[in-house]
């Protein structure tokens, strides 16, 4: 008999391995951890293995009860069978951001990735509720959602970040603690992003009297950006943050505690047309608890951010008709 929740996550690169361990520390759930094989010179390695034997052993030195398992996938998607039972699925599994690549440069590459990840997920877990990490995330979710022809159990990973980054920003700027900033950024987890200032705030104070227009600017900017700023700096794309960002979320769905979100979602029906954006998967904030998306928040916007919505929902959309046909040619 299962006596805990289990959370499965496809891929452990730096995102999934940090979200692994990060969900084994909160003690909540036991973890199983998927990927590839890789090649060290002629021999063939099971990292995936050794990071959750490590991730188990650190639980063990800080006397934190939880299972920690490793399983080695194909490409072609055998070995998914422990992904039994899963009450949530985590996909990381993908190419990252390198310097100069957008999120859109990453659809061809990991479509492919997404297709066999959701048949294993619809084969062993169909009951899950599945979190898209991976990159170009609105599409992908989107993906995810056709190829498992299930709309309302999946949800992609972004909102949380990017409200986080625009927290830190504000936080700074204050010398306040980001606990206290409430913020949301709402959109594609594109450059065109928003940052939604009229709602933010310190405690209730807007935070449009505490910082002045044009350093406000630039925290949007700043936030729109936050990505690939740590690309720059780091060769890669970050992954402390997004993990703990995905965390933040499975935390909500376990314990059912009906915590606010920004995530990407398939909007339709009310939600479709408040957002002006049906049939798409965009970044809204929505109530999570045990049912996974259990509302969709209309979150009121100035005539400003109402306008850089737009433009937002307008990249996702043209790369949905990218995506679509990248779908109906068999990918
Ligand atoms: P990474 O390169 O460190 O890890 C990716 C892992 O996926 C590798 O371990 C690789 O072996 C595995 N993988 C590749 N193909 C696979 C397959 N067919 N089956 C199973 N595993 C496979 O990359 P990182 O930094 O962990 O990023 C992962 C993805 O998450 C990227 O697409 C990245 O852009 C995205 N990302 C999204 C964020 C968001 O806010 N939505 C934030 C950060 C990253
Ligand atoms: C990020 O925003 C690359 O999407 C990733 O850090």
């Amino acid at each position: 008999m299962k006596l805990r929740k289990v959370v499965s996550v496809i891929g452990a690169g730096n995102v999934g391995e940090h979200t692994a361990s990060l969900l084994a520390l909160r003690g909540l759930v036991d973890v199983r951890m998927f990927d590839l094989p890789k090649k060290d010179g002629d021999r063939t390695i099971e990292p995936v293995k050794g990071k959750a034997m490590d991730i188990s052993q650190m639980l063990s030195a800080l006397n934190i009860d939880g299972r920690v398992e490793g399983f080695c996938v194909t490409q072609d998607g055998d070995g998914y069978e422990a992904i039994k039972d899963s009450d949530i699925v985590i996909i990381t599994a993908g190419f990252a951001r390198r310097p100069g690549m957008s999120r859109e440069d990453l659809l061809g590459k990991n479509l492919g990735i997404m297709k066999v990840a959701a048949r294993a997920i619809r084969t062993y877990a169909p009951e899950a509720i599945v979190v898209v990490v991976t990159n170009p995330v609105d599409l992908m979710t989107f993906a995810v959602c056709k190829y498992m022809g299930e709309f309302k159990r999946v949800l992609g990973m972004a909102g949380v970040l990017d409200s986080a980054r625009f927290k830190t920003f504000i936080s700074k700027e204050l010398k306040i603690s980001p606990r206290d900033v409430h913020s949301y950024v709402i959109g594609g987890h594109g450059d065109e992003m928003v940052p939604l200032i009229s709602i933010s705030n310190i405690s209730g104070i807007p935070i449009k009297d505490l910082i002045d227009q044009e350093k406000l600017q630039e925290i949007v900017k700043r936030t729109q950006f936050g990505g690939g700023e740590i690309v720059d700096l780091m060769g890669t794309s970050a992954y402390h943050a997004p993990a703990a960002s995905v965390v933040e979320m499975v935390e909500a769905i376990v314990t059912d505690n009906k915590r606010v979100m920004p995530c990407s979602v398939y909007l339709t029906g009310e939600a479709g047309a408040y957002y002006q954006a049906e049939g798409l998967c965009v970044g809204v904030p929505v109530r999570l608890g045990n049912d996974g998306v259990e509302d969709i928040i209309k979150i009121p916007m100035t005539e400003k951010e109402r306008e850089m919505w737009q433009k937002s929902v307008e990249s996702v959309r043209k790369n949905v008709k990218l995506l679509e046909e990248l779908l109906r040619e068999g990918n």
